[in-house]
């Protein structure tokens, strides 16, 4: 159902690699909202995965950038300025990699290369993103940035590894960015802390599963699911919440707030 709240609204969205990914829903639900954008995804990732059908699905012109070089940022804001004519309004940055991860490297023997590359890919290039944006002045006055996060950079979760440390440092760019891009641009900058999800970045974590049925019993409205995060990110977009800006925002079902829940309870006391 399309309330056109994104109607005239002009966006990049990075991270769409196939119809799995958050950022594929959100393209999708950008789109029914009256949004326009441009898809960028690393070249690598677009051999691998399927963003053309997405491109015609939405009618969206696709300009590769891999977000850790400054160079195919400016190249991708440059041309999507050009593009639409116009500055922006909003960007999805839903990017994540961590070689540790896909190598299976315990979080106690890790390689530090790996974790340079990964920190690169998942929080750097936010800054990165943020900073050519704003040297380029691409953004409209009350434009919105979004990238997403998951509870690991304030809680222990075992297996989350270096990307735990990656979100961290994620969440705090987005706080002491925003505070320049507010003050000078009044653009916002928040991080979605969103619910495990079934992506190909998400099940890469070592026992996906177990994590995901985990959170589905400790959130009192169970998991929030890819097309609940676009929906959520879609409002983050609309002009419904211009004052919101430096914020992490939990997206969990209310899992992180709970101690534990009755059905855990039951489980570990053997009860059910
Ligand atoms: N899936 C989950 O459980 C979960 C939970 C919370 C947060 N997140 C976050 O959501 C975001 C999106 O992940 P997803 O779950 O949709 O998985 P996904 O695998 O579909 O998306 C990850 C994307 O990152 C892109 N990427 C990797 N390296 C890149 C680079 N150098 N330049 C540009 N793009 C690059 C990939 O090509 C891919 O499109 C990530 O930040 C992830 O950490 C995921």
């Amino acid at each position: 159902m399309s309330n056109n709240l994104l109607k005239g609204k002009k966006g990049i969205i990075f991270g769409a690699l196939d119809e799995n990914s958050i950022a594929w829903k959100t393209a999708l639900k950008v789109n029914e909202q009256g949004g326009e954008f441009v898809l960028t995804n690393a070249p690598v990732a677009m051999r691998m995965g399927s963003i053309n059908d997405l491109s015609k699905q939405t009618n969206s012109l696709v300009i590769p950038a891999d977000a850790t070089r400054i160079e195919d940022l400016e190249n991708l804001i440059e041309k999507t300025l050009n593009h639409f004519n116009n500055k922006i309004d909003f960007v999805l940055h839903s990017i994540g990699m961590s070689v540790n991860v896909r190598k299976g490297k315990h979080y106690t023997d890790l390689n530090h290369d790996w974790l340079a590359k990964g920190w690169d890919v998942s929080a750097v290039s936010f800054h990165k993103l943020l900073q050519s944006l704003y040297k380029m002045d691409a953004m409209n006055e009350w434009g919105s940035i979004v990238a997403l996060s998951y509870m690991a950079a304030q809680r222990v979760f075992p297996n989350y590894n270096d990307m735990a440390d990656n979100k961290a440092y994620l969440e705090s760019i987005a706080r002491s960015f925003g505070y320049f891009f507010g003050k000078e641009k009044k653009v916002r900058v928040n991080t979605i802390s969103q619910s495990p999800t079934p992506t190909t970045a998400g099940k890469g974590v070592t026992g996906f599963d177990g994590f995901i049925n985990y959170a589905e019993k400790m959130s009192p409205l169970g998991n929030a699911s890819a097309d609940e995060c676009a929906d959520y990110t879609i409002t983050l977009f609309s002009d419904f919440t211009k004052k919101v800006t430096l914020q992490n925002l939990f997206h969990d079902g209310g899992f992180s707030n709970v101690g534990v829940s009755q059905e855990i309870i039951d489980i570990i006391s053997n009860k059910s």
